[in-house]
């Protein structure tokens, strides 16, 4: 169904491509800047765009607090969600920099996020979606309202799109073939800063703030033009200002982009290239020996067993069990082969990027399919703006009637979290606060008591009060939920639960994006001397050298010279991450 990045891109050679960070050790001071191939230029420039929206993405300045960025809401330590146990626990909606504000839902993982198609007609089939009702996959945001398109007829609630206008005056061709990041997370990101609910921070405010930022000089650097926040009409009504907005937001679409972001490190992945690399030397960097030698045991009682294939032999038991329950799909108009010595948990029918095929082992695999499902989400009488009001979700924003529906999420990452007290919330509306509480509603939801019949009408129904009272709540939209045997009647053991948990837990990254290093309080020296450097240099771009996109650098003894952005980059430590896809 969906195909998002054609090639296999970088990740089948494993590890980083670039030389060590550590530059004093290296000692690149000594590097001559000579000429580089055009394609190193178009890299760069590339690499200048990851960093400058890196930069947007932590820095907290923008905001009217002065505290608030997206690295607020999307914490890498968490996996790309809230950063506050206390509010997961509690109220879920994380309070604006206006203290008085605070919105309604749980924050999605950014992770993977990118990932995401424009919004648009798909074509699924199944119970979810009634025949001769139209059904649209794709789109950021849990209703899909960032479109990734030009708006179209019909959808009230679209968010702004970022097109072709910030190409305006540019004809630089590295710069123009950013077009390849126009889409659903580019924006995305048009909306937060604003949003008087989340950073609540003018686009003009936004544009000075980075201009008089010290990483304001990777902007010239990734979009070849003078960073211009005047108030004159450039373009189809639009002013510089905003014009200038867009082009830093479409630089944060990008950055979600980067491996910094995606980084495919979770023990899933490392486990299957560890076996790819016994008969695949793309996969060299993974080679393990006894992995190899583990897989042909496993092969003399189990012959249908394949390298990188399930059961991976990195894997406990219990997390080879959860992935057979996961992937079970036994649905009478599904063509999936399904085990019958196990029940079919159903997960795959929609986390998964092609339901019909997948089988678990794909290197590039996100976990959703893109489309909208009500699951049954009961309402969670904590969040402030909900507590009992409907949240319509694609039906609010969509002229689509389709209350209750949600574009599935990833659920890489969903156990992300800095130490085990910290507590995470689940789904929309974070109801839940645990994963083997939403697995055993997806396992019992249409099985068990509701609340509302066992317990006083008074009665305030959180996860707490429904897990205490071993009921479930009555679905937020019950009208359109799911059937039984897809979600809520599973017929799975406690021990099966524990075996789905145990397999999402091997889908936590590895990798955390860092703060970077010019946005820290203490800077490292290498940082410092960029923060220096900024005051009295102008950037020796490309009137002096037309070959490449170059920085001033001041020497320790001060002779000043130029560098690659790619070497910059490395001496800020922010080198493989950020440039790769
Ligand atoms: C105050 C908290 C807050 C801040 C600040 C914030 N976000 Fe979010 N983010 C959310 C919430 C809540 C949602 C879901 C909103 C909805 O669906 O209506 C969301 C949704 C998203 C999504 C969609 C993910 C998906 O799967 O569709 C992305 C990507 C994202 N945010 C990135 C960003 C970026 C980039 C910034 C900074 C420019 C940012 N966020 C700032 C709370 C926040
Ligand atoms: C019918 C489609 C469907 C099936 C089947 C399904 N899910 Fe989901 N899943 C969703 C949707 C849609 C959401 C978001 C629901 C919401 O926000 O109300 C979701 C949310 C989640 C979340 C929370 C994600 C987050 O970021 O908060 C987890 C974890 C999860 N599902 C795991 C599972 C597991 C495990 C199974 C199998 C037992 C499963 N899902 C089966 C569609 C599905």
């Amino acid at each position: 169904m969906y195909r998002r990045y054609s090639v296999v891109s970088s990740l089948g050679e494993g590890g980083p491509r670039r030389p060590s960070r550590n530059w004093i050790v290296a000692g690149v001071l000594s590097l001559a800047f000579g000429a580089q191939t055009a394609a190193v230029q178009a890299d760069d420039r590339d690499i200048a765009l990851k960093l400058l929206g890196k930069h947007v993405f932590f820095d907290t300045s923008l905001s009217s607090s002065g505290e608030m960025g997206c690295v607020t809401c999307h914490t890498p330590e968490t996996g790309g969600t809230g950063g506050d146990s206390n509010v997961n626990l509690t109220q879920v909606a994380i309070t604006g920099a206006d203290p008085a504000t605070v919105g309604r839902r749980k924050p999605p993982s950014n992770t993977y996020a990118s990932f995401v198609e424009p919004f648009l007609p798909c074509d699924l089939g199944g119970p979810n979606n009634p025949p001769g009702v139209e059904q649209y996959c794709g789109g950021n945001f849990w209703d899909g309202r960032a479109l990734g398109r030009p708006n179209i007829e019909g959808f009230p609630g679209a968010a702004p799109h970022i097109g072709e206008e910030v190409f305006h005056d540019i004809e630089n061709p590295v710069v123009l073939g950013y077009a390849k990041y126009i889409g659903a997370t580019t924006d995305q990101a048009i909306n937060p800063i604003p949003n008087t609910v989340e950073q609540n921070m003018p686009r003009d405010q936004v544009c000075l703030t980075v201009q008089s930022s010290d990483y304001a000089w990777l902007y010239e650097l990734a979009w070849d033009t003078p960073l211009n926040c005047s108030n004159v009409i450039a373009y189809n009504g639009e002013r510089h200002l905003d014009i200038t907005f867009k082009r830093l937001m479409m630089s944060v679409g990008a950055y979600q982009h980067s491996k910094d972001i995606n980084s495919f490190t979770s023990k899933r992945d490392l486990a299957i290239r560890a076996e790819l690399a016994c008969i695949d030397s793309d996969f060299r960097d993974y080679w393990n020996p006894s992995v190899c030698t583990d897989v042909q045991t496993l092969q003399a009682s189990n012959p249908d067993k394949e390298y990188g294939k399930f059961p991976l032999v990195l894997f406990t038991d219990q997390e080879n069990l959860g992935h057979d329950l996961f992937y079970n799909v036994d649905l009478p108009f599904s063509p999936r082969e399904s085990r019958d010595d196990i029940p079919a948990a159903q997960c795959a029918f929609c986390h998964s990027d092609n339901p019909d095929t997948d089988d678990g082992s794909e290197l590039l695999q996100t976990y959703m399919d893109q489309a909208y499902h009500n699951i049954g989400t009961p309402p969670n009488p904590e969040v402030p703006l909900n507590g009992g009001i409907l949240d319509g979700g694609m039906s609010e924003t969509t002229a689509i009637h389709r209350p209750g529906f949600f574009r599935t999420p990833t659920i890489r990452n969903i156990d992300k979290r800095p130490n085990r007290q910290f507590v995470k919330a689940y789904t929309h509306n974070g109801f839940f606060k645990s994963m083997k509480s939403i697995v055993h509603f997806y396992n019992t939801s249409q099985v068990k008591d509701r609340c509302e019949d066992v317990l006083p009408a008074e009665t305030v129904l959180t996860e707490a009060v429904a897990l205490a009272n071993d009921c479930w709540p009555r679905a937020d939209v019950p009208a359109t939920q799911s059937p039984p045997f897809l979600v809520g009647a599973l017929g799975m053991t406690d021990a099966q639960e524990d075996a789905i948990v145990a397999y999402l837990q091997t889908l936590t990254d590895l990798h955390s994006a860092d703060e970077p290093e010019l946005l820290k309080p203490q800077p490292s020296a290498s940082a410092s001397m960029f923060m220096d450097m900024r005051l009295y240099e102008t950037i020796c771009d490309l009137a002096e050298a037309e070959e490449e996109p170059v920085i001033p650098f001041r020497f320790p003894r001060g002779r000043s010279s130029c560098m690659s952005i790619d070497d910059a980059a490395r001496r800020l430590d922010e080198d493989e991450w950020v440039s790769e896809e």
